[in-house]
């Protein structure tokens, strides 16, 4: 589920199309995918402050990395340093001091980032200004993220902590990004050149290229690779870069060169399919796409005789820059020179991607990298497949015999006591369905948990792996970089801003045991909620009569049921609302009695939190089943079922509804249903609750329009269109997500106000419609781009055609994009109850 992730881990699970998307995954430290011997520094103060707990959100051994010696202004001898065993792209850098539980106070102010691609060649880097110090951290405590600007392509990286005064420093850290699959190491070209404008000049070299530049550039990357698209008006740039005309561009004129040749190097051999090359195409100012490009491919010694030729179609229609692709015909290669040739007196590219067969061939072929220390060379280095070779033949031998022997025991087997093998085969082959289907479904949680929670530890640990397939889908991280070119600003926001420090760490994680959450809370509040005991009593499993299945989970299930007595079960104050000696219609979540022991502990705690959640607007816990497996926690239920469901029942008082005649809601009882909704988070969030799923289809009717809240888990298959899937496995309600809960994996109460504001917009729609339904999910997280660049570009939800002016304010007040404007529901409650239609 999309619960109690850390802020990386969604920064992962938003963008998994978007191929896409863009390309800020946490690569391991915090995640423990980097293995310990895969970090290490320039010095440790103590065996407890090695590098290895350098490691973002951790707090083994001292809690953090710490070097031996004091940091001087202007040494810059320390540094921690990740190996991340082959090239990845790197967009972002996060870091935090040593807090060690109160006793650490030590953080790096600032600190610089140099990163190799070989092991030897180290590289300092720059911003696009040219300033090569980040800013740090101000306390031990919260993580500080910036973004790269340029990224780097890299496979070590080294923190270097720098000081102004002479101080203590110690750091946790971890980089974000994605693999680099171009596999480009370095290219090589002519300088760019300068171009004189009636009223200025355009600068076009390459601003950002990390080799050495003279006449000619090498041995660098730079420019176009750092995954950003020159607009259509090449003296225009993003605006975020306050740069000079021309930055975003490399470019030549047919004054000095007949053609343009670019070398580009590889990591190793690869079968290319594509290249493409961004070019510019503003013929007002004699700048075109290249005429032809002739390209030639090496894949060992020598350059192979017969060039690949293209050329494509001259536009003189439409200025505006594109991708123009080669295609590259499979050829194998660890080097490719193309010539580009001029179609006017101009050519300026700005990015070059290329697209090869990831998977792995026979790389015996491609040398090791030249300037690889033995010791640094990768574990899964492809010259170290060749004795695999062998090793998998024995196994595959031994494999063979075992099936052999296994087939004969089966025979004899069968003949003797076959009768009974097939039916307890048939047993098994019944059960193993039911797993593999429990399976899917708990990949889907896979994502529930962070280090202080629950489910099971292998999964975790697999995620990394499973959410990078070398598909095709992400090979181009530069494209989608593109699409969102200024993404990088938030480098000013550390991750927990406003929230208090432990409220991201300390999350205790109820969900997913049913896959409906409960509420997550932070670990202050369950210390107040632990004082009492529960409260609630154990109901004869017996008189539950089974109805319908409404959700479904990791470890559970929610079933709707009919309760006999369940009255004697019910406090005082309920039994107004029931009628007695019938039986009452209650939601039953459902532990699997083949729950692990941490989701057995987590049902447990979920029962005592919502025992202790007394409200008129909140569903409330009505009795338990714990004595005996399975599990089960006994909730109200509504007789008019859930609040999507209902309205899509009615219609707006009004003509229409008359001649349909249907049965209708008068506006004020819509805002009466808002007002309790409101009412109802008031007082979860007043108890610092977050319940990250709020929407119509966690609300539940009752009679006279009464509402409670609720949730169900988002395995209903009635509303799986509401929540993206990523790659099938985890969901995110993403419609009604706030821009920070998608992008910075952040769900505050301020992210439910953003709910509301979509669960408002839902109500006054009739849910008739699904929010930004004519927009696709992947458009939807790219509208939270929008609203997280806040440059008018966004799309808001529309103004329903029942909604006054006033309940509209209130909505795009919960769609405000700083959190601290948002109203509180508090306030929101307050002004609901003054709206008149
Ligand atoms: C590119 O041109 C600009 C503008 O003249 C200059 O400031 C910058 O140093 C140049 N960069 C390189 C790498 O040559
Ligand atoms: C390159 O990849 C293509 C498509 O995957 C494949 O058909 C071709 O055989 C590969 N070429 C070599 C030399 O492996
Ligand atoms: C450069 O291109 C322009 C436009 O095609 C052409 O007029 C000019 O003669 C070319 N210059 C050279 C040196 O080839």
């Amino acid at each position: 589920t999309y619960r109690g992730i850390e802020a990386g881990k969604v920064l992962f699970l938003a963008f998994p199309k978007l191929h896409t998307g863009v390309c800020r995954y946490p690569l391991g430290m915090s995640g423990g995918q980097i293995q310990d011997e895969d970090i290490s520094a320039s010095s440790q103060w103590s065996e407890s402050t090695a590098a290895r707990y350098g490691r973002l959100n951790f707090e083994e051994g001292d809690g953090a990395w710490c070097p031996e010696i004091t940091v001087e202004p202007d040494s810059l001898k320390e540094f921690l340093q990740i190996d991340l065993r082959s090239l990845h792209f790197i967009t972002l850098v996060g870091t935090q001091g040593r807090h060690a539980g109160g006793i650490g106070n030590e953080f790096a102010q600032m600190y610089k980032i140099k990163y190799s691609r070989d092991g030897s060649r180290w590289i300092s880097w720059r911003n696009r200004q040219g300033k090569q110090v980040i800013e740090g951290n101000r306390n031990a405590y919260a993580i500080v993220l910036k973004d790269l600007e340029p990224p780097i392509i890299a496979r070590f990286v080294r923190f270097m902590p720098v000081t102004d005064h002479s101080m203590n420093v110690c750091m946790r850290v971890e980089l974000y990004g994605c693999e680099w699959l171009d596999g480009l190491v370095s290219y090589n070209a002519a300088a760019g050149e300068q171009m004189s404008l009636p009223a200025y000049s355009a600068y076009l070299n390459d601003s950002v290229y990390d080799g050495a530049v003279s006449h000619s550039m090498t041995e660098g990357l730079g420019q176009l690779t750092d995954g950003v698209c020159g607009l259509d008006d090449f003296t225009q740039s993003h605006d975020t870069h306050n740069v000079w005309p021309g930055y975003d561009y490399v470019g030549w004129t047919n004054e000095s060169f007949s053609n343009v040749e670019i070398m580009f190097e590889f990591d190793r051999i690869r079968n290319f399919t594509t290249m493409k090359v961004h070019c510019n195409n503003m013929y007002s100012r004699h700048v075109k796409v290249f005429r032809q490009v002739v390209c030639y491919f090496r894949s060992e010694a020598d350059w192979e005789a017969t060039p690949l030729s293209f050329s494509p179609v001259e536009d003189v229609e439409n200025p505006s820059a594109r991708f123009v692709t080669v295609n590259l015909a499979n050829h194998m290669a660890s080097a490719i020179k193309c010539q580009f040739y001029f179609a006017d007196a101009w050519m300026l590219f700005s990015e070059i991607t290329f697209q090869s067969d990831t998977a792995m061939y026979n790389t015996t072929l491609a040398p090791p990298k030249s300037g690889l220390t033995p010791d640094t060379q990768p574990k899964d280095d492809p010259t170290h497949k060749v004795d695999d070779s062998n090793t998998r033949i024995l196994i595959g031998c031994l494999v063979a015999i075992i099936f052999i022997l296994v087939v004969i025991i089966v025979i004899i087997l069968w003949r003797q006591v076959w009768q009974k093998m097939l039916e307890k085969a048939s047993r098994r082959m019944l059960d193993d369905e039911l797993t593999a289907s429990l399976s899917i479904q708990s990949e889907t949680f896979a994502y529930t948990h962070n280090q202080s929670s629950t489910t099971s530890e292998q999964e975790s640990n697999s995620t990394y792996e499973r959410i990078f397939p070398l598909g095709p889908d992400y090979q181009e991280p530069s494209r989608i970089i593109c699409k969102l070119p200024e993404f990088a600003q938030s480098s000013e926001e550390p991750v927990q801003d406003g929230a208090p420090h432990y409220a991201e760490a300390d999350i205790v994680n109820l969900q997913g045991v049913t896959g409906g959450n409960t509420y997550a809370i932070p670990a202050l509040t369950m210390d107040l909620l632990s004082g009492k005991d529960v409260a609630v009593e154990e109901f004869p499993r017996k008189l539950l009569t089974f109805k319908e299945k409404l959700g479904e989970g990791q470890f559970g299930e929610v079933h709707l049921c009919e309760a006999d007595g369940m009255q004697e079960f019910m406090n005082k104050e309920f039994l107004f609302d029931i009628p007695e000696d019938l039986p009452v219609l209650v939601a039953v979540k459902m532990l699997r009695s083949d729950a692990n022991k941490n989701a057995r502990n987590d049902f447990l705690k979920e029962i005592k939190i919502m025992s202790r959640l007394k409200d008129p607007n909140i569903i409330r816990l009505l009795a338990v089943c714990i004595y005996s497996d399975p599990l089960c926690m006994i909730t109200e239920y509504m007789e008019n079922g859930d609040l999507n469901q209902f309205l899509s029942r009615h219609e707006p008082e009004g003509q229409l509804a008359l001649l349909s005649n249907a049965p209708t809601v008068s506006f004020n009882n819509l805002c009466y249903m808002a007002a309790q909704i409101a009412s109802g988070m008031k007082y979860l969030s007043s108890l610092n609750f977050v319940h990250r799923d709020l929407a119509t289809r966690n609300c539940l009717v009752g009679k006279n329009y009464t509402i409670k809240i609720a949730d169900f888990g988002m395995s209903r298959n009635l509303y799986s269109g509401d929540y993206y899937r990523i790659q099938g496995r985890a969901v995110l309600p993403i419609r009604w997500m706030s821009w920070e809960s998608i992008l910075l994996g952040k769900f505050t109460t301020a992210s439910d106000v953003w709910a509301f504001g979509v669960t408002l917009w839902e109500i006054l729609n009739f849910c008739k419609e699904q929010p930004y339904s004519q927009l696709t999910d992947e458009q939807v997280i790219e509208n939270t781009g929008e609203f997280f660049r806040d440059q008018k570009r966004q799309i808001y939800l529309p103004q329903p055609v029942l909604c006054p002016d006033s309940l509209y304010k209130i909505m795009l007040s919960c769609w405000r994009r700083n959190t601290k404007e948002r109203p509180s529901f508090q306030e929101i409650h307050r002004a609901l109850l003054e709206i008149q239609p």
